[in-house]
């Protein structure tokens, strides 16, 4: 990690500010870049002597096997930042040791899209604390090894922000920091290509404002203005914000919606070449400044392009979420069929020093992303696929035993998204609601298979609050006349903690079905979430493979580094599998294995492996002898 020497980093990050910013049409380039340098200079003085010591000794700590991490909203989970101190055991126990924060960072006071329009990214919201709780916080948990991970909302601010205020009060400096048209024309012309990221609750690209008489641009509610990063000091204002936040002490800063920082007239303003340079010259100054500090790219789009963001030859992100692999994880559980997965595993190429995110279900909706014509190749019609996912987990499929409910559907294109828990998608609160003990037990096999596959892959497992004890879909949100129209509150809710305190209670009999899966659900996570510690050849450095096995319902990852190997199966339908390991064989040698899980026994000689419903095997070399 961060073999460049200070001046190779410095030259580079000339060298691209240049390219960027050398003709920008508002400021004098060479003026704003000595600027940058001194906020720099200011933020490295004022790193504190824990954070040096961090920066030497901690550079790449996100690929290790050990980092588990857990994905939470403070005030859904301790109510407060103070609360959190007292929750700090529950996390210990379970093994977590990475928190990200879901926004905590002052969001406007109405509606702020679960706290993803920031109206001040240097207070934080005082409904849940302030910045010295928050370092109390970060003390404690720094003393347990556990690191933590905050949100930054780069690409656009809430109108309330003291930029867009100055904007609206006709301050021309900041009306340049967005992206504002006098006439209907140009918005008009954007609005030909660019598609909606909201057709439902927020259509449109560009929004009107009579006290300035522009269009502004809000590609996402109304309230979210999009910044302009042609203006130099955008750039500067948002590398100011990076670096106070760092030296908060977080060890990595989550960059929201990264795909959507450029605009360009006629195409549609994502993932645009113009990102990566504006990326790659954030990480040169976190090296330079904060090197222990990682940076996670949030970018829920086209998988080679969520590769893309690693960088191409030097890291942009250190880390992406593997969205490619949570869909598959959800298309091959309806459709028994893992081919996808198999192909995006082996496709899908992560850049040295850069590690995945692996996660089943995070605050954000499941959006069906599908490259057409690998689904085509392996037979499935791409818009009838996508269709029968979204009834599938909808829950209106006649065969399906999920519960869920859609997100963003258009009437016109028939086009959805899926929100719901992990439990209730996986046929839990559809089993409980019937009684059906078989159904019941179905839903935790398929809960601890999706657990098993992200705590085996290679990549930080992220798990969502609430999923480790198989919460249910929360309805409460309709009450809510600020979150009604917006059903990924769904599964946002409030912590049980009541449930987690009485999982070893005797409780009466109906009470005792539900409890008793979360307790086998959070049980069966701690044990996974162990095991995968001891597991060194799990850590990121190391490449993972996906096997094409004869049978399609199973799921086969390898890793091997000298002697070490490990061997993983998962069979994704509820009926048993036989797979021949005559192909890993080929590839692995003809050693004797030993499942660490139940400690079964298996030789990849040639033979075959029986797999139960949604069983998996995590193997390595056995060394006993017999
Ligand atoms: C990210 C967040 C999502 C939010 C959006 C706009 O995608 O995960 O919750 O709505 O950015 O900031």
């Amino acid at each position: 990690m961060h073999k460049t020497t200070e001046s190779g980093l410095n030259k580079e990050l000339v060298q691209l500010y240049q390219s960027v910013y050398g003709d920008n049409p508002y400021y004098d380039a060479s003026e704003c870049y000595k600027e940058l340098q001194l906020l720099m200079y200011r933020y490295q003085e004022q790193r504190t002597p824990k954070q040096i010591i961090r920066d030497q000794n901690k550079q790449g700590w996100y690929l290790d096997e050990h980092i588990v991490g857990m994905t939470l909203y403070v005030d859904l989970f301790s109510d407060d930042l103070a609360g959190f101190v007292n929750r700090i055991d529950y996390i210990k126990e379970l093994g977590v040791n990475f928190i990200h924060f879901m926004p905590i960072l002052r969001g406007r006071p109405d509606e702020n899209d679960g706290g993803y329009a920031v109206m001040d990214y240097k207070s934080i919201n005082p409904e849940i604390g302030d910045f010295e709780e928050f370092d109390k916080l970060l003390g404690l948990l720094h003393k347990d090894d556990i690191h933590t991970c905050v949100d930054f909302v780069i690409n656009h601010t809430a109108k309330e922000h003291e930029w867009a205020k100055k904007a609206l009060s006709g301050d021309a400096t900041y009306m340049n920091y967005y992206l504002m048209h006098t006439t209907k024309e140009t918005p008009d012309a954007y609005d030909v290509t660019v598609p909606e990221v909201f057709p439902g609750v927020a259509p449109g690209n560009f929004t009107y404002y009579d006290e300035i008489g522009r269009y502004v641009m809000t590609s996402f509610y109304e309230f979210q203005w999009d910044l302009n990063y042609k203006n130099p000091k955008v750039f500067e204002g948002i590398i100011d914000i990076l670096l106070f936040l760092a030296n908060k002490g977080v060890d990595m800063i989550r960059l929201d919606a990264i795909p959507f920082i450029w605009k360009k007239l006629g195409t549609t303003c994502r993932n645009l070449d113009e990102i990566h340079p504006i990326l790659r010259m954030m990480h040169l100054i976190v090296d330079l400044v904060c090197p222990s500090v990682a940076l996670l790219g949030e970018a829920i789009v086209e998988a080679t392009e969520i590769v893309g963001y690693f960088g191409e030859e030097e890291l942009e992100c250190d880390v992406m979420y593997n969205a490619p692999l949570m869909v598959n994880l959800w298309n091959s559980l309806a459709t028994r069929d893992t081919r996808l997965m198999t192909e995006d595993t082996n496709r899908l190429k992560v850049l040295e020093g850069g590690a995945w995110i692996n996660y089943v279900r995070c605050h954000d909706d499941i959006g069906w992303g599908f490259n057409e014509a690998m689904t085509k190749n392996l037979g499935f019609d791409p818009y009838l696929h996508k269709q029968f996912l979204i009834d599938f987990y909808l829950g209106t499929y006649k065969d399906t035993f999920s519960v869920g409910e859609l997100y963003e559907y258009d009437e016109k294109t028939g086009d959805a998204r899926n929100c719901g828990t992990m439990a209730s998608l996986c046929g839990l609160e559809k089993g409980l609601a019937a009684s059906d003990h078989y159904q019941i037990e179905l839903a935790i096999k398929r809960i601890q298979l999706l657990n098993a596959v992200i705590m085996s892959s290679t990549g930080i497992p992220l798990i969502y609050s609430g999923d480790e004890m198989a919460m249910l879909n929360n309805h409460d949100y309709k009450r809510d006349e600020k979150k009604a129209h917006d059903s990924r509150w769904l599964h946002r809710m409030k912590f049980d903690w009541q449930a987690y305190e009485d999982l070893d209670k005797k409780v009466d009999k109906e009470t005792y079905i539900e409890l008793s899966c979360k307790s086998q659900v959070y049980t069966g996570m701690k044990k996974l979430i162990a095991t995968r510690k001891g597991l060194s050849i799990l850590r990121s450095e190391i490449k993972q493979f996906a096997v094409p096995l004869d049978n399609k319902h199973v799921y086969c990852i390898y890793k091997i580094d000298k002697n070490d190997l490990f061997v993983g199966f998962f069979n994704f339908s509820e009926d048993r599998q036989i797979v021949k390991t005559s192909v890993l064989a080929s590839h692995l040698g003809h050693s004797d294995m030993k499942d660490l899980l139940q400690g079964k026994r298996v030789n990849l000689d040639g033979e075959s492996v029986l797999l139960g419903p949604y069983e998996y095997l995590w193997l390595v070399k056995d060394t006993v002898e017999k």
